[in-house]
């Protein structure tokens, strides 16, 4: 039986852990360092089996060890952004706390393959390769199947079509500089640039930027979490099941795109071994422009990150 745990069993995790049980494709451990709360929320969950006819179990711990065997581990924890704040505020604090998570992972999953998941998506997803020494192969981040998840569904409202016929990619890292791609974007294989005019594209193209954060202002308290959840699910069920799908995700690029040493939005080919292989595309001047450009502020940040913990220690 293959097995996933999900590290902080806050609305994200948890919703991810159901999404994974209706999926029927492995156990979920949920892991939180807050006593009761991955034991109630799975028992909550768990409750619902008859009704929903799970073949998996889930079980709650707030001891490491539970993780053990896993062949997934989702990482969720840490503070989500308050209105106003941007994703990068959020650096230093969640840093620090995955930073922690990433030092148990190593020592009780050093097989798994992470799927990063916590804000600044891309600077996290550094920290986690970092502490854990994994191969870029099993530490990316979930970031680019939200983001053009987001996009799809804008496209098609705006369309009037149905939802499953549009394909979206949306690159660069997870912050307002994203870079949704409109040309490698289509409904039944027909660009978008065909269908829709330049002005419209790039008014779904900014609320596809700003989707988090007009969700942020709108709870007030905490962020999105059932689209983030969805986007996981995807995510681990390509990997479990070995299907070797083309996702966009953040991967920590060697050269591809003109790009080294940073985790940046791309498409990959997802399968058992984990991001099994970066897709590079042909493009243009300024998407190759928007992509670095995003690809800079991540780098930034790192930057900013290595200097901070410099301080600290
Ligand atoms: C979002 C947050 C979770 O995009 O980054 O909703």
């Amino acid at each position: 039986m293959k097995k996933v745990s999900i590290i902080g069993a806050g609305h994200v995790g948890a919703t991810a852990g159901l999404y994974l049980l209706e999926k029927k494709i492995a156990d979920v451990v949920l892991i939180d360092i807050v006593e009761g709360l991955p034991q109630g929320k799975a028992m909550d969950i768990s409750h619902a089996a008859p009704l929903r006819n799970y073949l998996n179990t889930i079980t709650g711990s707030n001891d490491y060890a539970a993780i053990s065997g896993s062949d997934v581990v989702v990482i969720t924890a840490g503070l989500p952004r308050k209105p106003g704040m941007s994703r990068a505020d959020l650096l230093t604090t969640n840093a620090r706390i995955v930073g922690g998570v990433a030092e148990q992972v190593k020592a009780y999953a050093p097989d798994a393959v992470v799927i990063v998941v916590t804000n600044p998506l891309d600077v996290i997803c550094h920290v986690v390769r970092e502490t854990t020494g994994f191969p870029r192969e099993r530490v990316i981040g979930m970031a680019g199947v939200l983001d053009s998840t987001r996009f799809r569904l804008f496209i098609a409202e705006e369309l009037g079509v149905h939802l499953r016929d549009v394909v979206a990619l949306v690159m660069g890292g997870h912050g307002d500089d994203m870079v949704p791609l409109p040309r490698y974007t289509s409904v039944s294989g027909i660009s978008i640039t065909e269908l829709l005019s330049q002005n419209t594209i790039e008014r779904l193209v900014a609320r596809t930027r700003t989707g988090g954060g007009e969700i942020v202002g709108l709870l007030k308290e905490g962020s999105a979490f059932y689209a983030p959840a969805s986007s996981i699910a995807e995510m681990a069920e390509a990997i479990l099941l070995n299907i070797k799908r083309i996702l966009p995700v953040s991967a920590y690029l060697e050269g591809e795109y003109g790009l080294k040493g940073v985790y940046v939005g791309v498409p990959a080919i997802l399968g058992e071994n984990g991001m099994e292989r970066v897709v590079e595309l042909a493009l243009t001047y300024d998407e190759r422009n928007a992509l670095h450009t995003s690809a800079g502020s991540v780098t930034k940040s790192i930057a900013q990150w290595e200097a901070a913990k410099g301080a600290a220690a």
